[in-house]
């Protein structure tokens, strides 16, 4: 750990400059985009590599496995499980908070359906701070709900279903 430490110093001190230099994932966004430098990122790379993957992280801890080895839940155990949820759904609130911003709103119900990602991610944030699980997984789903009503709205196929088929509002 304490080598990681140094380490993350020592890189630090040359790149953390005003103009650090670029990994080569980092130019092909920004690239694809034109916008890395304005410091917006795309919404579909925002979703596919940010919200996406630490919304996983938050969802993994209402996994129940059943294998070779029997059925466990991955459900927090510990003190330090349940801090570690905390703060994948504190996470979470924050990218619920991005989302609804200037930088992404197109209209009002936009505001609408992050205001509701931001109430359940939130929930989620003190239900793990309450170490309440039966709250933490229902709140987990309801995530996945506000996700899913938005892409209903905006982006239908996202979730195999035609544009068509959505009743308009
Ligand atoms: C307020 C609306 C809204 C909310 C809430 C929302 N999304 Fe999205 N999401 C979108 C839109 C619009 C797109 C399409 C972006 C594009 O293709 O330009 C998208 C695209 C995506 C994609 C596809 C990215 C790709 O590479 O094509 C993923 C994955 C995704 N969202 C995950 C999530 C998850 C997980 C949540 C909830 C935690 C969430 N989204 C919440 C609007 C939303």
């Amino acid at each position: 750990m304490r080598h990681i430490g140094t380490v993350l110093i020592a890189l630090c001190l040359t790149a953390c400059g005003a103009q650090p230099p670029k990994t080569a994932q980092q130019k092909e966004v920004a690239e694809s985009s034109g916008s890395a430098d304005a410091g917006v990122r795309p919404l579909k790379e925002f979703m596919g590599h940010v919200v996406q993957r630490n919304a996983e992280q938050l969802w993994a801890w209402s996994e129940e496995i059943s294998d070779a080895n029997g059925f466990r839940s991955l459900a927090p155990k510990s003190d330090a499980d349940w801090l570690n949820a905390e703060s994948d759904a504190m996470t979470m609130a924050e990218l619920a908070s991005i989302i609804g911003s200037q930088a992404y709103a197109v209209d009002d119900k936009w505001a609408e359906f992050s205001a509701r990602l931001l109430q359940v991610t939130s929930d989620a944030s003190t239900a793990a701070e309450k170490r309440d699980f039966q709250r933490f997984s229902a709140a987990s789903s309801a995530i996945n709900d506000a996700c899913v009503a938005c892409h209903l709205h905006y982006v239908p196929e996202l979730e195999g279903v035609q544009r068509d088929a959505v009743p308009k509002p």
